[in-house]
């Protein structure tokens, strides 16, 4: 039997698309404007992390703010476009736009990807990335796991879940993701893209150095090297091996830029222009 959102509005007939670590995405059919959707649902106790927020008025806050930050940034094409918030039993859910294709984590599951390919999907995220940059937020977490390969190799972000705002002020958002990674002890230990000054906290306070756009650079550092080399982000050493071992095709400026985006200083990262760049000009050679 189909299951209905919203008093019937939505119909949910693939159960599960995607999970991470705070939502489950459900595939759904809005039966009101005759279109597909995505729904997720932002888990209360997360697998393996208890008491994720400390109470409903901590919970509704946090997903009310990945939906504001999803329609402040609709305009940019970026993320899925949001529809709406809908409560199912104690859960509440994101309705938005469902993005057909695959997550880049499930696509390297196969096996690494040829070079054009990487190529082209990062001049993509490069580009995509900046454009979030110039209105005024870091991603924070760009992995494979939140980077869909639409069928016509179109490459689309999800997950607004740890963007930070970087003008306006959003301590509050910033003081529970701050509790949230005491807690979890993720970040460090669950994905090789998180940028050590992230694991470090850095901006998470009003008292710290802001975060940079440079964490991003990281980012997507880690998700060149993924997919250059399968699906666990591997040290840049690797790569270097990998260049000389098995393909010319594997160009020497690829390994050099990557290896300058995984510096543990920022400062020394290239900025994200000069990687759009950079690998616009690998593409077209
Ligand atoms: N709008 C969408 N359309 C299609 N699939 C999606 C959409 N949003 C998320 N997904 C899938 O669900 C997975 C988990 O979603 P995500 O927002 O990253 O959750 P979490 O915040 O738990 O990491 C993604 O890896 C992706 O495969
Ligand atoms: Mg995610």
């Amino acid at each position: 039997m189909a299951i209905m959102l919203a008093k019937g509005r939505f119909r949910i007939y693939q159960m599960l698309v995607g999970s991470g670590v705070f939502g489950s995405v459900y595939r759904a059919y809005d039966t009101l404007k005759d279109r597909e959707v995505a729904v997720k649902l932002l888990l209360r106790t997360p697998a393996k992390f208890q008491n994720l927020y400390s109470g409903e008025e901590e919970y509704e806050f946090i997903v009310k703010e990945e939906f504001k930050l999803l329609q402040e940034l609709a305009p940019l094409g970026v993320f899925p476009k949001p529809i709406g918030i809908i409560r199912q039993n104690r859960l509440l859910g994101i309705v938005m736009e469902f993005i057909e294709g695959e997550s880049l984590m499930e696509l390297l599951n196969d096996g690494p990807l040829p070079v054009e390919r990487v190529l082209d999907y990062g001049v993509q995220l490069a580009e995509q990335l900046e454009a979030l940059h110039t209105a005024g937020v870091i991603n924070r977490d760009t992995h494979p796991g939140n980077i869909m390969v639409v069928p016509d190799r179109t490459i689309r972000l999800v997950d607004a879940g740890l963007i930070r705002r970087a003008r306006k002020r959003d301590l509050r958002r910033e003081q529970w993701i701050s509790a949230m990674r005491l807690k979890l002890k993720i970040w460090a230990t669950m994905y090789g893209h998180v940028p050590p000054e992230v694991v470090r906290g850095q901006g998470l306070s009003a008292s710290q150095e802001p975060l940079t756009p440079q964490a991003d650079v990281y980012g997507l550092g880690g998700v060149l090297l993924d997919s250059l080399l399968g699906h666990k982000v591997f040290a840049p050493s690797e790569l270097w091996r990998k260049g000389s071992e098995d393909s010319p095709s594997l160009p020497m400026a690829l390994c050099e830029l990557i290896e300058a985006m995984r510096d543990s200083r920022p400062e020394y990262r290239p900025l994200m222009a000069e990687v759009g760049w950079t690998l616009r000009t690998l593409r077209g050679q």
